[in-house]
C-alpha cells in the first residue's frame, strides 16, 4: 500500500474513531503492516458501529419470553401412515440428488478442554471414531441406503481450518470423496472495547478477533461459492448439523420429508427438555412467528412454567439440527442484516496505548456473534419437528466429571441406540457391555432387523461394523 492511500485509510478509521489501530504501524516489519491493513480494510466499520450503537436497544428477553408459547410442532406419536408419506417424500429429494449436507465446526472445543478441532474427538464407544469420521460414516450409510452421492459441506474458522483439512486429507476423505467434500472458513469479528467501541489489538500488528458465530455460515456460502454451485447442482435442501452431535442422522428423510410436505422454509428438530432449565435453546412460537430463546436469556420462572398436567410449557428443545431451503438461504445471503449480532461481554487480552498488553480479569470487551437459528422468524413458513432424544441428540459439550453431555454420556448413548435396534431385531445386550454400529453395516433399525433375524445376546463390548 502506498503512504497516501495509508494516510486515506487512517483518515476513514479516524471518522470512526478507530485510528489507533494505525498506532504500532511504523513499529512493524513491511510484511506484518501489510497483514494488519488487510485485517482492517477486512472489517465493515459502518455495520461495526452500527452493531455497537445499537447496544443501547439490545433485545428484552424478560418481555420478549412473557409472550413466548409453546410452538406448533409435528410431535413424535403421529400417526404411522403420516410418518411413511414423509418418509417417502424425504426419500424421493435425496435419491433425487436434492439434499447436502452441512456440519459447523468452527468452535473450539474450549469446555470440553480438547485442544484441536472438536471434530477431531474420539468418540465411538467401541472403535474410537472421531467425531468427524461419525458424521462422514452416517452420510456413507445414507448414501449407501439411497443409491446417491451426497455433498458434505464443513465450515471451519481460522482456530480450526487448517487442522480439519489437514485432518481429513490424512484420513483418505474418511471414505467420502474428495470433491464431495467442501470445507470452507466461516468469517471473523473484532472484539471492541465495551466502554469505548474501539477495535482492540492483541499484539501491535494484529487485531483480536473471533469467529462470527455459526450464523456467519450465511455470508460464507455466498462468500465461498458454494451457494452458486449447489444451484447449479440442482441442490433445493441442506441438511445442517453441528459437529459435536454423534447422534445426528445425516439426511434424515422422515425430516426432510415432513419440511417438503409443509412447505417450510427452515425446520427445526427438537426433542422434549428433560427439565426446565436444561441448557438447550427453547423453540417457542412468539406473535406466530417460529423462535429460538437461548437458555441464557430465558427467565427462570418463564422457563419453570408447567401446563395443567404438569408438563413444560416451554417444552422443546432445540438440538440445531435444520433442515434449510437453499433458495432462502441464498436470499438471506443477499441482505447483510438478514441476522442480527448478539453481544457477549468477555474478558480479551488487549494492547493499551502504552502498547503493554494488558489481561483483564473481568469483561472488558465485546465479542460479536451471530446464530444461525435466528433466521427462523424470517422464514415464511418455519415448522417444528419432535425427535426422540435417545435417538438422535447426545452432544459432546463438556470436560468428563461434568453433570451433563460428556464424553461418556455421549458414548453411553450411542451405544444404548444400538442396543435397541438390536432389541427390536431380538438381540439382547447386557447392561455393563459397550454396543456400536457402523452405519455401513446398518443404517437404521430395519437394516439391523434384515442383518440379524432371530434371536440371540450379546455380553461383551461388540462392534458391528
Ligand atoms: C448450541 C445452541 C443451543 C442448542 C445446543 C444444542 C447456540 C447459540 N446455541 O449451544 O440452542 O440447544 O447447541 O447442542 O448455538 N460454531 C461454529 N462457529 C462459531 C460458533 C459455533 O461453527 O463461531 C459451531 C460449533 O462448532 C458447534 C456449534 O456451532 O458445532 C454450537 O456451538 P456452541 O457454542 O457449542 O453452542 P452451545 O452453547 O452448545
Amino acid at each position: 500500500m502506498m503512504p497516501l492511500e495509508w494516510e486515506s485509510l487512517r483518515k476513514r478509521l479516524g471518522s470512526y474513531r478507530q485510528d489507533h489501530l494505525f498506532q504500532h504501524l511504523q513499529s512493524l516489519s513491511e510484511a506484518d503492516q501489510s497483514r494488519l491493513l488487510r485485517e482492517i480494510e477486512a472489517i465493515d466499520f459502518d455495520e461495526l458501529q452500527r452493531t455497537i450503537q445499537g447496544q443501547g436497544e439490545s433485545v428484552d428477553w424478560r418481555a420478549l419470553s412473557a409472550r413466548a408459547e409453546s410452538p406448533q410442532a409435528i410431535r413424535i406419536d403421529q400417526a404411522a401412515s403420516v410418518q411413511r408419506v414423509a418418509y417417502e417424500a424425504g426419500e424421493r429429494a435425496i435419491r433425487d440428488g436434492k439434499v447436502a449436507m452441512i456440519l459447523v465446526a468452527g468452535g473450539q472445543g474450549t469446555r470440553l478442554g480438547f485442544d484441536k478441532p472438536k471434530g477431531m474427538f474420539r468418540i465411538g464407544p467401541v472403535s474410537h471414531r472421531s467425531l468427524f469420521a461419525m458424521h462422514a460414516d452416517s452420510l456413507r450409510g445414507a448414501m449407501k441406503k439411497f443409491g446417491v452421492s451426497i455433498p458434505l459441506m464443513i465450515m471451519t474458522s481460522p482456530a480450526t481450518d487448517a487442522q480439519t483439512r489437514e485432518y481429513f486429507e490424512s484420513h483418505h476423505w474418511l471414505g467420502l470423496s474428495k470433491d464431495q467434500v467442501k470445507i470452507f472458513q466461516q468469517g471473523t469479528m473484532p472484539a471492541v472495547d465495551r466502554e469505548t467501541g474501539a477495535v482492540l489489538l492483541e499484539s501491535p500488528g494484529r487485531i483480536a478477533m473471533s469467529p462470527d458465530g455459526h450464523g456467519g455460515i450465511v455470508k460464507a456460502l455466498r462468500l465461498s461459492g458454494i451457494l452458486d454451485d449447489c444451484r447449479e447442482q440442482g441442490i433445493e435442501y441442506f441438511y445442517y448439523a453441528q459437529v459435536d452431535n454423534p447422534l445426528v442422522v445425516a439426511c434424515d428423510p422422515l425430516l426432510i420429508g415432513h419440511h417438503i410436505l409443509e412447505g417450510s422454509q427452515m425446520t427445526t428438530q427438537v426433542v422434549q427438555k428433560r427439565f426446565a432449565t436444561e441448557k438447550v435453546g427453547n423453540v417457542v412460537s412468539i406473535d406466530g412467528k417460529t423462535q429460538i430463546i437461548e437458555y441464557s436469556d430465558l427467565p427462570e420462572e418463564v422457563a419453570q412454567q408447567t401446563n395443567e398436567d404438569g408438563s413444560l410449557k416451554l417444552w422443546a428443545g432445540n438440538i440445531a439440527v435444520h433442515v434449510m431451503d437453499r433458495a432462502f438461504l441464498d436470499e438471506c445471503s443477499r441482505d447483510p442484516e438478514s441476522l442480527p449480532f448478539h453481544l457477549a461481554f468477555k474478558a480479551v487480552p488487549y494492547l493499551d496505548s502504552e502498547g503493554q498488553l494488558v489481561r483483564p480479569s473481568t469483561p472488558n470487551a465485546i465479542k460479536l456473534e451471530r446464530f444461525v437459528f435466528d433466521l427462523l422468524p424470517r422464514a415464511s413458513k418455519a415448522i417444528v419437528v419432535e425427535g426422540d432424544a435417545k435417538d438422535v441428540f447426545a452432544p459432546v459439550k463438556n470436560a468428563e466429571g461434568a453433570a451433563s453431555d460428556t464424553p461418556s454420556t455421549s458414548k453411553r448413548a450411542i451405544s444404548d441406540r444400538a442396543k435397541r435396534w438390536l432389541a427390536e431385531a431380538g438381540v439382547e445386550c447386557s447392561q455393563d457391555c459397550l454396543v456400536e454400529i457402523h452405519p455401513l453395516w446398518a443404517w437404521d433399525a430395519d437394516d439391523v432387523k434384515s442383518r440379524l433375524q432371530g434371536s440371540g445376546s450379546i455380553h461383551s463390548d461388540t462392534y458391528f461394523a
